[in-house]
């Protein structure tokens, strides 16, 4: 069996009265990929966004239920958000480079996350994680040059570097690739998959092929009901889900037939 880091249990999530997720329940197995997929409007953000409380940031956000985190609830009263984004990160769907350079957007962050070393060692930490989001040889001639003029996908790649520099364990992405053309989201599915040996990853995607393509395990999230809210009504290993999916829904939504 898959080793379990997070587990969602009963969770639910309101944005002051409307119930958008109900009764989540779902693990996330470490040092995977798992995709959320499902229609628009089904929750899939919200739900990323509760892994590691960026809903908090919203004003009249209401969550019930439990994130356990390595067994601890994150949502326990006296946890602190900051820390749990701290090992929890996010990446978004559009790629949003900080208004620095190449090398301070990655160095920034990590200063300020307390790190006390050297030039040197904060060079290699700049280096180091980008070369782990397969950027470095396209940039480490311009280190000192706006993180703006850089493509999408190299935008992309450099949001990812600088949250990989925090050393997260759980790396949470929100269509990451969707703005992207088709080489660019190639290159980021190919990073994902050499970034799962030292990281744990969720993904949202609308992208079949890439859930298919890049994911071990799929949960699979509709609306139900009138209230129109969302929950997650399968969940498995990806091959399954794609080629034999337990509930109907489900495989009209793979297979196209759905919306
Ligand atoms: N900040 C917010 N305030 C109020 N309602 C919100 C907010 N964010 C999302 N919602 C509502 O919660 C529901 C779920 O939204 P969410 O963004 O999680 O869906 P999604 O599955 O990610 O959709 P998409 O595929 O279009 O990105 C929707 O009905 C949406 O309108
Ligand atoms: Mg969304």
């Amino acid at each position: 069996m898959p080793e379990t880091i997070i587990e969602i249990r009963n969770l639910s999530v309101w944005y002051g009265n409307f119930h958008a997720i109900r009764d989540v329940t779902l693990p996330i197995y470490r040092n995977a990929i798992t995709a959320i997929i499902g229609p628009s409007g089904c929750g899939k953000s919200t739900l990323l966004r509760s892994l590691n409380r960026m809903n908090e940031l919203i004003p009249g956000v209401q969550t019930t239920g439990e994130v356990l985190y390595q067994g601890q609830n994150i949502y326990a009263p006296g946890v602190d958000p900051v820390s749990v984004r701290r090992r929890i990160g996010m990446v978004f769907q559009k790629p949003n480079p900080f208004p620095k350079s190449i090398y301070e957007n990655i160095a920034w962050g990590v200063r300020i996350n307390g790190f006390r070393g050297s030039k040197a060692e904060l060079d290699a930490v700049v280096e180091n994680a980008l070369r782990q989001a397969a950027l470095w040889d396209e940039v480490k001639h311009k280190l000192h040059e706006s993180g703006f003029s850089l493509s999408g996908g190299q935008q992309q790649r450099l949001c990812i570097a600088r949250t990989i520099a925090l050393r997260p364990e759980v790396i949470l992405m929100d269509e990451p690739a969707s703005a992207l053309d088709p080489i660019a989201t190639l290159r980021i599915e190919e990073l994902m998959q050499a970034l799962k040996k030292d990281f744990t990853i969720v993904v949202v995607t609308h992208n079949m092929q890439q859930a298919a393509r890049v994911s071990d395990y799929t949960a699979m999230m509709m609306l139900v009901e009138e209230t129109r809210t969302g929950t997650v009504i399968e969940f498995g290993e990806t091959q399954k889900i794609f080629t034999h999916p337990s509930d109907k829904r489900t495989e009209d939504y793979v297979t196209g037939r759905f919306g």
